[in-house]
C-alpha cells in the first residue's frame, strides 16, 4: 500500500486525487486550511477505500509543515509520492500591480512547496525512491496578461523542480512537473472569462496521474492546449506574443474568498 502525501487536498485536483487514490487502497495525507473540508475528504478516502492522515495547516508556514511531515513519519515511517498541489491565484493587471499579491502568491505557490521539498526530500534520498510531483500549469510557460504574480509563481515552480530533478539523478527519487490547462476546481469555478479545452476535475486528475506513472518528468495537458503554449506561444518572439495577447479576452476573475495569509 503507497504512502502518499497531497497538499492542497481540500478542493478541486488535490481532493479528487486524494479519492482517485483512496480507490486503490492508498495511504492518503491530504492537507489544507479548511478543517471542515478536509475532515470531508478525509471521510471520503476512508469511503472510497484508503487510509486518511488529515493535517489541517497552511503550507505556507515551514514550522506547520515539519509538524505535519513529523505526523506522517510518526504514522507511515515516510511517504513514496508527495504531490505537492496546494495553490492560489487571483487575477491582477500590472497597472495596480501590489508586491503583496505576489508575496501572497508566492507564499502558496513557491514556498509552500519549497517547505514540503525541505521536509520530504531527504529521506526519500536514504531511501534511494520516492517521487514528488509539483503542480504547476500551463500560464507558467510565458506571462499572460493580468496573470503576473501566478504565472511567474508558477514558472519559479518549473525551474525549480527542474534544477531538483538533475541534481538528485541517480539518487532513485523522481522529481515530476505537472503543468496543467483548464481543469474544473474552486480556483477556475471564479473564472468569468471563457477557459479553452475546460476539462472535468476527474479527468484532469485521471491524466495528472496517469502522466506520473508512466515515469513523464513533464505531465501537461490537454493535449490541444499544450500543443498551443508549449509549441507555439512559448516561441513566439516578443512583438508576436504581445499582439496576440492584446487579441485574448479580458481576464475576469472573482477574487480568492478563502484569501489570507
Ligand atoms: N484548475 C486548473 O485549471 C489549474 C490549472 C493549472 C494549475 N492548477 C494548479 O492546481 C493546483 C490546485 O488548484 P485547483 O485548481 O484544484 O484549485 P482549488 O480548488 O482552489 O484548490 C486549491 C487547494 O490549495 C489549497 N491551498 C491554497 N493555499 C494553501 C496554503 N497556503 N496552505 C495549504 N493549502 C493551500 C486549498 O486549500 P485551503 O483553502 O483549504 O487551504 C485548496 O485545497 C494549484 O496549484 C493550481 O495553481 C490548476
Amino acid at each position: 500500500m503507497k504512502r502518499v502525501l497531497i497538499t492542497g487536498a481540500t478542493s478541486g485536483l488535490g481532493r479528487e486525487t486524494a479519492i482517485q487514490l483512496a480507490r486503490r487502497g492508498w495511504k492518503i495525507a491530504v492537507t489544507g486550511r479548511r478543517a471542515e473540508n478536509l475532515a470531508e475528504v478525509a471521510a471520503a478516502v476512508r469511503k472510497a477505500g484508503g487510509e486518511a492522515l488529515p493535517l489541517v495547516g497552511s503550507v505556507s508556514d515551514p514550522e506547520e509543515v515539519r509538524r505535519h511531515y513529523d505526523a506522517i513519519k510518526a504514522a507511515w515511517d515516510g511517504l513514496d509520492w508527495a504531490i505537492l498541489n496546494a495553490g492560489v491565484g487571483d487575477s491582477e493587471n500590472a497597472r495596480s500591480f501590489s508586491a503583496a499579491n505576489l508575496r501572497w502568491t508566492y507564499e502558496a505557490n513557491v514556498f509552500g512547496a519549497a517547505h514540503w521539498l525541505e521536509a520530504v526530500l531527504p529521506d526519500m534520498i536514504a531511501a534511494g525512491s520516492g517521487t514528488v510531483a509539483g503542480v504547476g500549469s500551463l500560464a507558467g510557460i510565458r506571462g499572460l496578461p493580468a496573470s503576473g504574480a501566478y504565472s511567474s509563481s508558477k514558472a519559479a515552480l518549473h525551474a525549480l523542480l527542474e534544477s531538483v530533478r538533475v541534481d538528485l539523478k541517480g539518487t532513485g527519487v523522481r522529481v515530476v512537473i505537472v503543468a496543467p490547462g483548464f481543469v474544473k476546481s474552486e480556483l477556475t469555478s471564479r473564472n468569468e472569462t471563457k477557459m479553452p479545452f475546460l476539462l472535468e476535475t476527474s479527468d484532469g486528475v485521471a491524466r495528472m496521474l496517469a502522466g506520473i506513472e508512466a515515469g513523464k518528468s513533464f505531465v501537461h495537458f490537454p493535449w490541444q492546449l499544450s500543443l498551443v503554449v508549449l509549441y507555439v506561444l512559448r516561441f513566439l518572439p516578443n512583438r508576436l506574443y504581445d499582439a496576440m495577447t492584446a487579441l485574448f479576452p479580458k481576464r475576469k476573475k472573482k477574487p480568492d474568498p478563502n484569501r489570507r495569509p
